[in-house]
C-alpha cells in the first residue's frame, strides 16, 4: 500500500504542478484504506487469507478546486464542471478520515457506525464501503455454485436501522479512466438494483441514468428483522422489490430476535449458499439458501425445508431472468458492499414492520434512533467465500437445503471460538466529521406486495434545503435552513450539509 500511494501522490503532485489541478486524488487528505483481511476457500486447499481492505464510496468525499467545492446540493458546480474533461482538469478528490466517517477495522472485523459525534454535535455519517483488492480494484466475488460466510454483530441495531452486506455488479475498476484516475481506490462506480442516478457516474460527472446493476442482498438486517433478496436486472430496469426471504414474513416471529431461536443480541455466523443445477460454478442458479451458526452449533432453519429463495418461485424476478440472471452476474463477479443506513422517508418499514417484522411504523424514524440509540453500529468479520462447505471449518458440508450434516464438536468449537473472538472486541473513539455529499435511495415497500420504488433526493427551491443537500460553507449562496427533521452540519469549511 505504501508504495502504491507514494506513486499515486507523486503523480498527483506532478499533474498538479503542471496543470494547476486535475480530478486526481487531492493532496489535502491522504487516502489510507483500512485493512480488512478476508479468506478465499476451497474444499481441497482450505482457506487462504487475502490482502484486502475497504474503501469509502466516492460521494462521501470532498471534491474541490482550491477552496471551492466542485459538488453542490444539486449536483456539480457547473462553472468548474461544464463537462467531464474540464471537471477532471479543475477538480481534485480527497482521501477521507475513516474513523470520522464511521468506519474502523480491527483484525478481520469492520465496524460501521450510523452516527458520529464531533465538537459536541452528533451527526449521521451512514458509511458505505467496498471490498478492495491489493491491485487497487474491487474484489470480484464469483459466487455461483459457491458460498459466502461472515460473522455479524447487529445487537445494537434497533428498528429502522439497516446493517447491510450485499453484492452489486459494479465495474472492477470503478470506471477508472483518464478523467477518473483514482477509480476504485476512491470508491467510484456505485450502482445497484434501485437504478440510482449518480452525479458522479463511474467517477465522472454524468447525469444520464439510470445506473442499474444486478444486486444480491446477502443481509439487510437489524436486531429485530432481516431479509436476503436477489435483485436481477435487465439493462435499464431491475426487480427492485425482489423475492426475498424474511423468516418473520414467513410466519416465524421468534426466529430472528433478541433471545430468539437465532439470538440477535449476540454475534453469529451467516452462511449463504448459491446452489446451481449441476453443482458447478457454470450451472444455472436454482436455489439461494441461508444457514446460521451460533455458540458453536448450527441453528435450525426457520422453515423446515430450508430458508431458501427458489428459481421457480419468484414472479417479480421473472421478467428479469430471475435467479438465472442473478447466477450469471454471480458467475461474472460482483463487488462486496457494506453499509449502515436508516431512512426518514419510510422508517425501514419494508424490512421490519407490518408483515415483515415486529416494529411499529414509526419507531424506526431516524430521529427516534438518534435520540435512543446514537451508538448504533454493525460489526462484520471473518469474511470467507469459496466452495460450498469450505468456509465454516467443517461445520456445514451439505450443498442442499434439506440435508444438513454436522461434523465433530471439536472442530465446531474451534472454529466458532475464533470467530466469536474476532467479532466482539472493538470500539471507536475518533469524533471528527467527514465530507459527505451523497444522495441515497430510499426504499418504499408495501408489506403485502413487496414492491420497491426509488426516491431521489432533490434540491429545495425555496429557503429550506432537503436531506443531504448543501446548507453552508465558504462561497455558498443557497439556502442555509434545512427542512423538518434535519439540521445543518458543518462537514468542512467549504461544505455544510442537511443531516
Ligand atoms: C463504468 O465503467 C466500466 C469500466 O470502464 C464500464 O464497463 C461500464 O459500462 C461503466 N458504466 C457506466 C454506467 O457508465
Amino acid at each position: 500500500m505504501t508504495a502504491r500511494y507514494a506513486f499515486k501522490f507523486s503523480l498527483a503532485t506532478l499533474v498538479f504542478s503542471r496543470l494547476a489541478s486535475a480530478q486526481v486524488p487531492g493532496t489535502g487528505t491522504p487516502e489510507v484504506h483500512p485493512k480488512l483481511p478476508t479468506y478465499k476457500c476451497t474444499t481441497s486447499g482450505g482457506c487462504v487469507m487475502q490482502d484486502t481492505s475497504v474503501v469509502l464510496d466516492w460521494n462521501y468525499r470532498y471534491i474541490h478546486s482550491g477552496s471551492t467545492s466542485c459538488t453542490t446540493s444539486s449536483g456539480v458546480n457547473t462553472a468548474l464542471c461544464p463537462n467531464q474533461a474540464t471537471c477532471s482538469a479543475n477538480c481534485q478528490i480527497e482521501g477521507v478520515d475513516y474513523a470520522a466517517a464511521g468506519v474502523t477495522t480491527s483484525g478481520n472485523a469492520v465496524t460501521m457506525y450510523q452516527y458520529k459525534t464531533a465538537n459536541g454535535k452528533t451527526s449521521s455519517v451512514s458509511p458505505r464501503i467496498y471490498l478492495l483488492g491489493p491491485d487497487g480494484n474491487y474484489v470480484m466475488m464469483k459466487l455461483n455454485g459457491q458460498e459466502l460466510s461472515f460473522d455479524v454483530d447487529l445487537s445494537t441495531l434497533p428498528c429502522g436501522e439497516n446493517g447491510a452486506l450485499y453484492l452489486s455488479e459494479m465495474s472492477a475498476t470503478g470506471g477508472r479512466n483518464t478523467n477518473n484516475p483514482g477509480g476504485a481506490n476512491y470508491g467510484s462506480g456505485y450502482c445497484d438494483a434501485q437504478c440510482p442516478y449518480e452525479t458522479w457516474r463511474n467517477g465522472t460527472i454524468d447525469s444520464a441514468g439510470p445506473f442499474c446493476c444486478n444486486e444480491m442482498d446477502i443481509l439487510e438486517a437489524n436486531s429485530r428483522a432481516n431479509a436476503f433478496t436477489p435483485h436481477p436486472c435487465t439493462t435499464n430496469d431491475c426487480d427492485k422489490g425482489g423475492c426475498g426471504f424474511n423468516p418473520y414474513a414467513s410466519g416465524y416471529h421468534n426466529y430472528w430476535a433478541p433471545g430468539g431461536t437465532l439470538d440477535t443480541s449476540k454475534p453469529f455466523t451467516v452462511i449463504t449458499q448459491f446452489v446451481t443445477s449441476d453443482g458447478s460454478q457454470s450451472g444455472s442458479l436454482t436455489t439461494i439458501t441461508r444457514k446460521y451458526i451460533q455458540n458453536g452449533r448450527q441453528i435450525a432453519s426457520a422453515v423446515s425445508s430450508g430458508d431458501s429463495v427458489y428459481a421457480n418461485n419468484c414472479q417479480s424476478g421473472a421478467p428479469y431472468g430471475g435467479l438465472n440472471t442473478m447466477g450469471q452476474a454471480l458467475a461474472r463477479g460482483m463487488v462486496l458492499i457494506f453499509s449502515i443506513w436508516n431512512d426518514a422517508g419510510q422508517n425501514m418499514n419494508w424490512l421490519d414492520s407490518g408483515s415483515s417484522g415486529p416494529c411499529s411504523s414509526t419507531e424506526g424514524a431516524p430521529s427516534n434512533i438518534l435520540a435512543n440509540n446514537p451508538n448504533t453500529h454493525v460489526i462484520f468479520s471473518n469474511i470467507r467465500w469459496g466452495d460450498i462447505g469450505s468456509t465454516t471449518g467443517g461445520i456445514i458440508v451439505s450443498s442442499s437445503s434439506s440435508t444438513t450434516r454436522t461434523t465433530t464438536t471439536s472442530s465446531r468449537t474451534t472454529t466458532t471460538s475464533s470467530r466469536t473472538t474476532t467479532t466482539s472486541s472493538r470500539t471507536t473513539t475518533t469524533t471528527t466529521t467527514s465530507s459527505r455529499t451523497t444522495t441515497t435511495s430510499s426504499r418504499t415497500t408495501t408489506p403485502s406486495t413487496t414492491t420497491t420504488t426509488t426516491t431521489r433526493t432533490t434540491t429545495a427551491n425555496g429557503a429550506q434545503q432537503t436531506h443531504w443537500g448543501q446548507c453552508g460553507g465558504i462561497g455558498w449562496t443557497g439556502p442555509t435552513a434545512c427542512s423538518d427533521g434535519f439540521s445543518c452540519s458543518v462537514l468542512n469549511p467549504y461544505y455544510s450539509q442537511c443531516l
